[in-house]
């Protein structure tokens, strides 16, 4: 049954919200569980729908597992019973490609079906493919299908990324650490879940170095073992959060979540007239950050996506609700994806006053947003609209929240804990 999200908008969010795992490192720490025969076990799993089809797939794979309890789940992948992830899986979440690398490195071979494009954009994997030919895949491309095969292994080569892909930079990291020889990943992505990718691999007894930089070097080993690892916290939860104390003008404390890897958002969000205060949690190395709109304005604030450390692309939807009543005209470029603007014909329903001159939009700030029926499109757009709703005068209906759960984990119950008029329900 279709589920839909009612908000009355005008509380201001206050209280306290503790951040779950990160989706985008759940996924490839969960892909990395196919490179060793032994014990992966993984805490501060995020309990989402994409964590969902991630474990479906590589329970269809064959992979041994218990189930997610309080964030933990231990996953054997001994022997497999397939090494085809068939479209179904792939088409409702496009990190299936995630288990190429490792199937092609270990398993000598893959078939994993074109994760073909999705809203925001084509989403290829050209060069997922690319590279792993360049380490001796056999890969064909038959009726939607990456046929890869390696009889003899890969071997370690320079792989030179034309563009920053974080996805690509992962599949390659994992397929290297079992390669014969050295890789170098030139322009890799310096995400901070890439880091943390090699820092579980390397917990496995992979030989990584330069993860967090533009050139991460890779040994390969004959095999790995099995670690036992804590999924960091997750960014873009974190700054959605942080987004919408600003636009309610209330303050929240966002418990268990690292400033390091949002201190740029937060400089940005200071430019709006957001501030924010960093307590060092002295028992694990995570912080707890309080978030505050300072005066009843919002200041007008241009920014452009990019790469990490630049201007997360998985936070633009958010901010640009945030610019959609700021006193001023703020400009909003799109980098990395060219249709991540799916939100706009959404918010502009609402009041917003947005024009798109190719990819950048163009937001002028109005004094409010009025609340009516929308429709969610993809994870990020769809929580902007959520957000759009907490602050807009009447009544929000945000439908098909299947966008929602697949990446944000108890979205109603953490935001009505904190004063929000938000209430699910089956449409
Ligand atoms: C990852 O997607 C994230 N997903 C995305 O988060 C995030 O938006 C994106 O990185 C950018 O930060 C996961 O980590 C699971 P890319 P990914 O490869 O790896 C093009 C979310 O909302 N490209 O860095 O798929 C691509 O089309 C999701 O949580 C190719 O052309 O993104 C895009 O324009 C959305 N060919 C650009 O590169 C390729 O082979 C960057 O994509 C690979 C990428």
């Amino acid at each position: 049954m279709l589920q839909s999200m009612r908000i009355n908008g005008g509380s201001p969010i206050n209280g306290t919200i503790e951040i779950s795992g990160s989706k985008n490192l759940a996924l490839p720490a969960l892909a990395a569980a196919l490179l060793t025969d032994k014990d992966v076990t993984l805490h501060n799993v995020p309990n989402l729908e994409d964590v969902k089809s991630m474990l479906n797939l590589l329970f269809h794979l064959g992979v041994d597992m218990g189930s997610l309890e309080n964030g933990t789940i231990t996953l054997t992948s001994k022997d497999l019973k397939t090494f085809n992830a068939e479209y179904d899986f792939v088409r409702k979440m496009r990190a299936s490609i995630l288990v190429l690398g490792p199937l092609v490195s270990r398993f000598k071979k893959a078939s994993v079906s074109l994760p073909g494009g999705c809203a925001i954009g084509a989403r290829g994997v050209d060069l997922h493919i690319k590279a792993l030919e360049h380490m001796g895949a056999n890969i064909t491309i038959e009726n939607g299908y990456i046929n890869a095969s390696a009889p003899h292994g890969l071997i370690g080569c320079d792989i030179n990324f034309p563009i920053s892909t974080v996805t690509g930079t992962e599949n390659i990291i994992m397929a290297a650490s079992l390669a014969k020889g050295t890789t170098r990943i030139i322009n890799a992505a310096m995400e901070p879940e890439i880091t943390a990718l090699a820092e579980l691999l390397i917990g496995m007894g992979a030989k990584i170095k330069g993860h967090g930089t533009s050139i991460i070097t890779i040994v390969g080993v004959e095999a790995l073992s099995g670690t036992s690892f804590t999924i960091l916290p997750d960014r873009i939860e974190t700054g959605t959060y942080a987004i919408a104390a600003a636009l309610t003008n209330g303050k929240l404390l966002l418990k268990n979540c690292k400033y390091d890897h949002l201190s740029s958002f937060f400089e940005t969000l200071h430019l709006a007239g957001i501030a924010n205060k960093v307590y060092r949690r002295v028992d694990c190395e995570h912080d707890d950050i309080e978030v505050w709109r300072e005066r009843d304005i919002i200041n007008p604030v241009n920014i452009q996506t990019a790469p990490f450390p630049g201007f997360a692309t998985d936070l633009q939807a958010q901010f640009m609700t945030l610019m959609t009543i700021c006193d001023g005209t703020s400009s909003i470029t799109e980098n990395i994806f060219e249709n991540r603007f799916m939100h706009i014909p959404e918010l502009s329903r609402m009041g917003a006053n947005i024009s798109v001159y190719g990819k950048t939009a163009i937001v002028t700030g109005q004094s409010y947003l009025k609340g009516t029926n929308v429709m969610a499109t993809d994870l990020r757009a769809s929580v902007s609209l959520v957000l759009a709703g907490l602050v807009a005068r009447g009544e929000t209906i945000v439908n098909r929240l299947y966008h929602i759960d697949r990446g944000y984990e108890n979205i109603d119950c953490k935001l009505q804990m904190c004063g929000a008029k938000i209430e699910r329900f089956t449409a």
